[in-house]
């Protein structure tokens, strides 16, 4: 069943593809947070970069552990070995949330004007975290989310995904744009579009 274009866009598997692209960009802003220590770090972006990893990286997680990969999961075939790449990217996030802590940490100290004691060690951690990042997206784009366009029914991208009245699960896509440049400036981080990020809403009906 083809969707009429609005609803079209609105299909999650976009709408975590697209916040991807805006992870990218974050690992490119956190490459060059580490290649400006000590002293040539731009602070404003610091914080804001701090602001993503504390709500938005978790935020997006839990819609990939709690909504995607369950229901592909129930819909992959054996030959398809998701479980055990699905297994490795939870353990990924948990890795993954637990190093931002530390960097939100830094992050936010260096944004109100401190000068960190180890710099040297801070640069090392932020390397760390966003070649490891890169990498678990990488994944994501290029085995999870096709995987996912292949085995889940179309129609269940909108509604409901399953008719298991245990497991049935609504996913709902919503796209916040920001009032001022209707998205279209998502990847600049103008300043107005700090807050506009793309959200989903989760139901899940027993
Ligand atoms: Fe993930
Ligand atoms: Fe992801």
């Amino acid at each position: 069943m083809k969707h009429p274009p609005e609803i079209e866009s609105l299909n999650p598997l976009n709408l975590i593809l697209e916040e991807h692209d805006r992870q990218q960009v974050m690992c490119d802003r956190l490459e060059e947070i580490a290649d400006g220590l000590p002293d040539s770090v731009d602070l404003e972006k610091a914080r804001h970069i701090a602001e993503i990893l504390k709500f938005e990286l978790p935020q997006h997680h839990r819609i990939e552990e709690k909504a995607l990969f369950p229901v592909l999961m129930k819909y992959a075939v054996k030959e398809d070995n998701a479980g055990e790449i699905v297994s490795r990217l939870n353990e990924e996030h948990v890795v993954d949330e637990s190093s931002a802590e530390e960097l939100i940490e830094l992050l936010e100290y260096l944004a109100r004007g401190y000068s960190l004691e180890n710099a040297n060690m801070f640069g090392y951690m932020l390397r760390g975290f966003f070649e490891n990042y890169r990498r678990h997206i990488l994944w994501e784009n290029s085995f999870i989310l096709p995987l996912a366009r292949r085995r889940l029914p179309e129609e269940g991208l909108r509604t409901d995904i399953t008719d298991d009245r245990t497991a049935r699960l609504n996913i709902v896509a919503e796209k916040r744009e920001c009032l001022q440049c209707s998205g279209k400036e998502l990847l600049s981080w103008g300043k107005h579009c700090k807050q506009t990020l793309f959200t989903f809403n989760m139901q899940i009906n027993c």
